[in-house]
């Protein structure tokens, strides 16, 4: 079973269960401070499963772009990756647990869908803990099913147990199912968690059942929900009996791609298979470029930088370059450099053509963008590694093998050169870098930095969410005062909020004078002194566009939206495709202050502002 078959199968399976697909929605999740990449289906959906209507309805399915980047330091080995695709469904207080332990079951084991014999799989429940039953209900339905005791495992909060996205809100247990890699399970009650490390999980039913408050106490929830999600790579590798995601055929002509681009290849009597160290290099640039790939192709790119989202992909680039140069016979040929990347996104944007034509519509941007940052990074690495170079004899004396964080620091400094990197070569001689005085000498330095842009993933949705809820209502407004003052031209390029303040991009071909930002912020207060109401409705993409509610160029809609009006009839202010959350009132934004309006890019400004 191919990738794309098991797509359209589950997309299929599931709508012939009254679900509605929905649109995976960007890598790069907008209005949400908590996280830089979209790391689960369920993410988008986090106001939905809060209690917001979803336009679609109660029954949700579809396939999503995920990124996690939590494990960059295991890829290379043969089954982590930093971008995947998940298959999920959702039930928004429609079916529980039953409801949803029966349709895996039937698309799991049914010769019609995935066929998988029931004596391959394994489940996991929720064992309890003080104050929270055992998921008794879970385990019957799996009973109810045929699953055996024998095959059900009774495991922590660490296993299975999902959310709250921050440290309050909705959660609950979840249940997994696993499939047996090998042959025969090893013995009669032989299941996950035994030590023959057998048992891969292809699947997870979250069952939020309750809310987590401020005081720790979990409350049931009225409308309870189910969240599932498949990884699309591992489970067509179990499907078709591979012991690694990168012996699959999705990685198949990401992989030759990289042998032929690499001169790594058969016909220099090498190739993939033949050197464990060079293989680890290869599976490191296909997970690499790939989550590179679809990072620029996605709507929301953003290019490679020193902060946030684009330090990662800084990052992936990066590194995918070092391993790269260990293959590459050489990278400049006459003075040229050699672009190695772009060669290899050009395979995946073919490859994902069907379910992601964004790629081959970016597809100049992303082969652009691979070649710039590798040109930029071949010479900050050619300088790094000479200096390092010149450091060793030195270090190599430390009895330790420790490497002096301000020593890194400085190679980061002066060169530029990523200490991610410095571990590496650090590594490679047996060295270790004091990370904690590398930290500290980047905090003092007060540069923009990864450590600055991890603090986003502090708090939670639901810790910040009341001033993001209100940034992004702001948003609105100003999006709407920024076309009454500069003109209907005005197109959104972006939009991002923290719990400090919101950033707004778009497109307008000169800087605002102070008069327009005054102007733009007077609108926009008068506005809120109004204390419009703010209300939506659900509508059809075209009567939503017709009703004239602003919608993005360029974005993909489900067929029915939302439209959030501010303002009630006669005096409707704003009107704009959005799926919330918003204030109810714009009198408690407070006051809006833009800080600094500038370029962000060719005929793009971008205004930061806060409220106060
Ligand atoms: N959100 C759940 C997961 O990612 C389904 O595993």
């Amino acid at each position: 079973m191919t990738a794309n078959e098991l797509r359209s199968k589950y997309i299929e399976f599931f709508v012939s269960k009254g679900h509605v697909q929905i649109q995976g929605k960007s890598l790069l999740p907008e209005n949400d401070p908590t996280v830089l990449f979209t790391t689960a289906g369920m993410h988008p959906l986090v106001p939905y499963l809060l209690g917001e209507k979803h336009p679609a309805g109660d029954r949700l399915v579809n396939y999503q772009k995920c990124i996690r980047t939590g494990d960059i330091d295991s890829v290379g080995d043969p089954s982590h990756l930093t971008f995947f695709e998940m298959l999920g469904n959702w039930s928004l207080g429609d079916y529980f647990k039953e409801g949803a332990i029966e349709m895996s079951f039937e698309f799991l084991t049914s010769p019609h869908w995935l066929g998988i014999p029931v004596e391959k799989l394994g489940i996991t429940v929720f064992e309890g803990e003080e104050g929270i039953p055992r998921d008794d209900e879970s385990v019957e339905a799996w009973k109810k099913m045929g699953i055996s005791e024998n095959r059900i495992a009774y495991l922590p909060r660490e296993d299975n147990w999902w959310g709250p996205a921050g440290t309050t809100g909705p959660c609950g247990p979840d249940t997994e199912m696993f499939y047996y890699i090998g042959d025969t399970p090893c013995k009669p009650d032989c299941k996950p968690g035994c030590g023959c490390g057998k048992w891969l999980e292809i699947w997870n039913d979250v069952f939020m059942q309750y809310n987590k408050t401020k005081e720790g106490i979990y409350e049931p929830l009225a409308r309870k929900c189910v969240d599932t999600g498949m990884g699309i790579e591992r489970t067509v590798t179990v499907l078709n009996g591979k012991d690694s995601v990168y012996n699959t055929e999705i990685f198949a002509p990401i992989i030759k791609s990289i042998e032929d681009t690499s001169g790594y290849n058969a016909a220099n009597g090498e190739g993939y298979g033949s050197n464990e160290e060079k293989d680890r290099s290869v599976r490191i640039i296909a997970d690499h470029v790939r989550s590179a790939a679809f990072i620029l192709g996605d709507p929301r790119a953003v290019s490679p930088s020193n902060v946030g989202a684009g330090y990662v992909l800084r990052r992936l680039i990066r590194r995918a370059v070092r391993h790269g140069r260990k293959l590459l016979k050489g990278h400049n040929e006459d003075g040229k450099i050699i672009h190695f990347l772009s060669p290899i996104a050009n395979v995946i944007v073919d490859q994902f053509k069907g379910p992601y034509p964004e790629l081959t519509e970016n597809r100049a941007f992303i082969t652009g963008e691979l070649d710039r940052e590798e040109e930029k990074f071949m010479e900050t690495l050619q300088k790094g590694e000479r200096e390092f170079e010149k450091l060793l004899p030195g270090l190599l004396k430390d009895p330790r093998k420790i490497m002096s964080g301000r020593l890194a620091f400085k190679l980061y400094d002066t060169y530029g050169f990523p200490i991610e990197l410095t571990e590496e070569l650090a590594g490679e001689h047996g060295m270790k870098v004091s990370r904690e005085e590398f930290d500290e000498a980047f905090k003092k330095h007060q540069e923009l930095s990864r450590s600055q842009s991890g603090q986003v993933f502090k708090g939670g949705l639901v810790d910040q969410g009341k001033m993001a809820v209100s940034y992004h209502t702001a948003t609105h407004l100003l999006h709407r005062a920024l076309k009454n003052t500069l003109g209907e031209h005005i197109a959104q390029k972006g939009s991002n909020i923290t719990a400090e303040r919101l950033r707004f991009d778009f497109t307008h071909p000169s800087p605002m004078t102070a008069q327009e930002i005054k102007k733009v912020e007077d609108i926009v207060n008068e506005q809120i002194q109004k204390d419009h109401p703010v209300s939506f409705e659900t509508m059809s993409i075209d009567d939503a566009k017709a009703s004239g509610a602003i919608a993005l160029f360029g974005e993909k809609y489900e067929s029915r939206v939302k439209v959030y009006t501010i303002g009630k009839a006669p005096a409707v202010f704003s009107r704009e495709v959005c799926g919330g959350p918003h204030v109810e009132h714009t009198g408690v934004l407070g006051k809006f202050s833009i800080q600094k309006e500038q370029s962000s890019s060719a005929g793009v400004r971008r205004i930061r502002a806060v409220l106060e």
